[in-house]
């Protein structure tokens, strides 16, 4: 197998007219497709059921996305059957084989480009941009696991002693339940699902509840790259329903979940309990959220800062992991960089996100749009409002970009995830106290520093105790292969996405000793 050097998917540039005029006919092409319906698909065969789910546009909630069969817990059962009986033969199917797949996925998705992010503005409400890089990321997922998978199957480097040959191997785990977020509906949910499989494992897969389209859709592409049925196992249905019940389930060997911090230690206390029968301790792979902040030493540009922060905070409006929620800014130079940061924030375009240009589309869906609302009040009182406020104009779910300054460090904007276009400004008296407050959450997943201070640099780098750390920039955005990414504490498992050790998390070593 002849592969390049990894190398990261471009982003697309829509100032370009001719990638502008793609994009605009991927919109119209999936707007005529809107409202389909999508199987259950378990051991390659397509299920239909009566119960079904229905995906909105969250910038146009009378405009149905699709409407997707849901499984109960007889067919999450017959999923795991499935993916039982696949992992007997898919763990011997050579990691080339498998990593070729993953290759010619990643080639139809690339051919196919604009139309996955077209459903990614209608489905998720991601605006052009935000849309085009889940694409590039999901492409860069495959592309970076297949040469991942080869790279772990070759001989591994054992320090060798006389009269004997040892060789160390990683093998699959068994069946994997793989639950991914509806924030990267597309890269997220991409990656966990194949750097699963390409190590060898089958998976039983639940989409996020606001978005089972762009997961079927991606089924159906796995189909057409040669994925063998029953490898995947798309299962759409509630967590209460099927969540819970695949999760219990003692042939279950592992789960590889993204999504909120409590979910994430809902699902990690009850993999914890070993059912009857089981002969294994599940693993359980975990990103979950953050409260990340973005510190601002004195003596910076201001509205550089500035700008990094309204990028960090208000990019797919704040529906990040890794977004800042607080920024964190010395007192010497506070009101300069929040008077930047209002500006900017106000400038910023609240609309539907097919529309070229806007800035923030909507959020999700009803309940994170009343949740965040609820923050934003709850702020008001928290703080001095700067700008937004509440909801904007439209037919979906959409909110104004939101900054809040002069917060104590304690507050609850200042220490619960809200998943939104909400930003807390916290003042510092000086660095030290900026990292004290930085640190004093309970996550750990971005942050950033804002500096020009070499010896403050090197503190942040030895103690701000967060995965991604980022100086002088946005704090959002890791690249895979470049940036692998996930964080420390109540932010998850410590796993690293698109990282050169993230598929040993799905693999077991063996190792074999030889005496000659
Ligand atoms: N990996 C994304 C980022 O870095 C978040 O999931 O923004």
């Amino acid at each position: 197998m002849a592969v390049d050097v990894y190398r990261n998917e471009p982003f697309m540039d829509f100032t370009q007219p001719d990638i502008r005029e793609k994009m605009l006919s991927a919109l119209k092409k999936v707007e005529a497709e809107l409202g389909r319906e999508y199987p259950l698909v378990i051991g390659g065969e397509k299920i239909t059921t009566a119960d079904k789910s229905t995906s909105i546009n969250p910038s146009n909630k009378d405009q149905v996305i699709g409407v997707v069969s849901k499984a109960d817990q007889d067919l999450a059962e017959q999923a795991m059957q499935s993916a039982l009986a696949t992992f007997e033969w898919w763990q011997d199917v050579e990691p080339k084989e498998r990593a070729r797949i993953l290759l010619k996925a990643a080639a139809i998705m690339r051919r196919r480009k604009y139309e996955f992010s077209a459903w990614l503005v209608y489905e998720a409400g991601k605006n052009w941009a935000e849309a085009d890089a889940d694409t590039a990321e999901a492409i860069d997922f495959m592309e970076f696991y297949a040469r991942e998978m080869v790279r772990l199957s070759e001989d591994q480097n054992l320090t060798r002693i006389a009269g004997e040959d040892n060789e160390l191997v990683y093998l699959p785990l068994g069946v994997g339940i793989v639950i991914p977020p509806w924030n990267f509906p597309l890269a997220i949910m991409v990656g966990m699902t194949t750097a699963a499989i390409v190590a060898g494992n089958t998976v039983v897969l639940k989409p996020a509840t606001p978005t089972p389209v762009i997961a079927a859709k991606f089924v159906e592409l796995l189909e057409e790259a040669g994925l063998p049925g029953g490898v995947v196992n798309f299962c759409n249905g509630s967590g209460s329903v099927i969540g819970d019940y695949l999760v219990d389930h003692p042939k279950t060997r592992f789960i590889s979940f993204t999504g909120s911090k409590e979910v994430g230690i809902r699902i990690y206390e009850r993999a914890a309990k070993v059912q009857k029968g089981q002969i294994w301790l599940k693993r359980v792979v975990a990103e979950m959220g953050g409260k990340d902040a973005l510190v601002v030493d004195k003596g910076v540009n201001a509205l550089e800062a500035a700008q990094a922060i309204v990028t960090s905070a208000f990019g797919f409006s704040g529906q990040k992991c890794s977004a800042a929620s607080r920024a964190i800014v010395h007192a010497e130079i506070y009101d300069e960089v929040v008077n930047h940061v209002a500006e900017l924030t106000r400038k910023l375009t609240v609309g539907p996100s097919h529309i070229e240009g806007v800035n923030l589309g909507p959020v999700v869906d009803e309940s994170a749009y009343n949740s965040i609302l609820k923050y934003i009040e709850i702020g008001k009182g928290e703080g001095r409002l700067l700008a937004g406020g509440g909801k904007a104009e439209g037919n979906g779910f959409f909110i104004q970009p939101t900054v809040i300054a002069d917060v104590d460090r304690n507050a609850r904007i200042a220490q619960e995830e809200i998943f939104g276009p909400v930003l807390a400004i916290i003042k510092a008296e000086d660095f030290d106290d900026a990292l004290a407050i930085a640190n004093g959450t309970e996550f750990g997943l971005t942050g950033g520093v804002f500096s020009n201070d070499r010896f403050n640099l090197k503190k942040a780098r030895e103690k701000f105790h967060v995965g991604n750390l980022y100086f002088n920039r946005k704090i959002t955005g890791a690249l895979v292969g470049v940036q692998p990414f996930g964080g420390f504490n109540m932010s998850g498992t410590d796993s690293k996405a698109g990282g050169y050790d993230y598929l040993l998390q799905f693999t077991q070593a063996k190792c074999v000793v030889e005496r000659f």
